[in-house]
């Protein structure tokens, strides 16, 4: 390993990243939007407590031009984000030109900025009337995606450089049936799981080919939740077998059922697990991921408990290193503490650069998340933004220091060396962008 891998890392100069890199952050709809009233989510968060309800959000909605200028003032020339399919189509089989026209203007307003576009078309949340249909475990649902997917794709093609069709179907599998804690969860037959699977891969393939035909040239991918995992005990063949099938299951499934109808690969990043056991179908809960729990809780996490381990990332990319590119669709971190996401975003990136300098492909990153925002059914608690969102004073947005880290970053298209030495010095984010 040691001699093709860069040496860059201790060296004196800004650890260049390819030509061309885009340097962006993610938000999803229903997360930063607000109002999105025609949806199962916000039907779903009318039993919960106040606190765990999307309401406004981050009011995007209506404050997408300020917050695209943010973006281009923060020097990131790329933004991944999502279109709401309740708004576009409220009930079957109908759609609302006027959200149509809204959408165009969101996005000609990152055009004119020169941001390039990462498109989502489905992120977690489905129009009520598709949700009344049974959602996802309606085979139909390939079908009535198709025809959103058609309805839409023309009218904004032309603003679109990537598309998304999904978003992390397996995260959605899992929040739906194997912890069930989403709208429309519950525990079931692991045959209907098998099921639903399904009607995700055949809606992907039918938005696959429905994108090359109404616009051939741009790459189409999904953003998939990719993990890494190891044994906790190096030496133990059961958790050796356990990491390939949490690997196989988590991370290749869905590819190897879709082959043939992905462009690139979209890598949303936040996992690392040390395996202990052989996930049974006996329990279920630990069939996708077997967490390792108490034994995690050693290590430096997020406010959310989520392990923070750089080295995963460069793991998982070395993983998936074949002829496609790969664009980092989301990697971040919940915290409160911005000196946290500054050295997790370095950290991050370190490895990133690593994994590139060994061959991998990859050609993007965008940071989770460009605000505070609506975090399912956490609510508004876990803080990912780049931007503070104060939701007791009217949405106002405070760009955190963190983020003017990331733009001297994008801005050199690398880390310069500086930042490092002084990262590695201790200082806080405060002191490191006045250098
Ligand atoms: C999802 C986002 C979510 C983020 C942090 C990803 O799995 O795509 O919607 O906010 O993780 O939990």
């Amino acid at each position: 390993m040691s001699d093709n891998l860069p040496k860059a890392i201790h060296d004196h100069n800004t650890l260049k990243f390819p030509e061309g890199f885009l340097w962006g952050s993610a938000t999803s709809a229903h997360q930063v939007e607000g109002a999105n009233i025609n949806n199962d989510w916000w039907q779903w968060e009318a039993q919960r407590p106040l606190s765990f309800r999307s309401g406004l959000a981050s009011d995007q909605y209506n404050r997408y031009e300020g917050d695209f200028e943010l973006v281009k003032n923060l020097g990131h020339n790329a933004h991944r984000l999502g279109v709401e399919w309740s708004r576009i189509e409220p009930a079957d089989g109908e759609f609302d030109t006027s959200e149509i026209r809204h959408y165009q203007q969101v996005l000609n307003s990152l055009k004119d900025k020169k941001i390039k576009i990462m498109l989502t078309l489905w992120h977690f949340t489905l129009p009520l009337w598709v949700a009344k249909k049974g959602g996802w475990e309606n085979p139909k649902i390939s079908f009535y995606f198709e025809r959103f997917v058609k309805r839409l794709v023309p009218e904004i093609k032309d603003f679109v450089d990537f598309w998304i069709t999904l978003n992390e179907p397996t995260v959605y599998l899992y929040n739906l049936y194997i912890d069930p804690k989403w709208p429309g969860g519950k525990k079931t037959w692991l045959l209907r799981n098998i099921k639903t699977f399904f009607n995700f891969t055949s809606a992907h393939k039918k938005t696959y080919r429905v994108l090359k035909l109404l616009d051939p040239n741009k790459p189409v991918g999904i953003a998939n939740n990719i993990q890494s995992f190891e044994p906790f005990h190096k030496h133990s063949i059961p958790e050796q077998l356990a990491v390939v099938f949490s690997d196989i299951v988590t991370n290749h499934m869905f590819y190897f059922f879709t082959k043939g109808t992905h462009d690139f690969l979209g890598v949303n990043y936040y996992f690392h697990y040390r395996l202990d056991h052989f996930p049974t179908i006996s329990r279920p809960k630990k069939l996708f991921s077997a967490l390792v729990g108490d034994k995690q809780k050693f290590r430096d996490v997020s406010d959310l408990g989520w392990e923070i381990y750089p080295e995963g990332i460069f793991d998982i990319l070395i993983d998936l290193k074949n002829h496609l590119p790969v664009y980092i669709t989301e990697c971040g971190i919940a915290s409160t503490n911005d000196d946290r996401r500054t050295r997790f975003l370095i950290h991050y990136l370190q490895e990133i650069f690593r994994a590139i300098k060994s061959g991998v492909n990859v050609k993007g990153f965008f940071y989770w998340s460009l605000l505070d925002n609506f975090e399912w059914h956490l609510g508004f608690n876990p803080r990912f933004g780049l931007v503070e969102i104060d939701y007791g004073n009217n949405q106002k947005r405070t760009v955190r220091p963190s983020a003017y880290v990331y733009k001297e970053i994008a801005e050199t298209n690398g880390i310069p060396h500086k930042l490092l030495k002084l990262l590695g010095h201790g200082m806080r984010v405060e002191e490191l962008i006045k250098v």
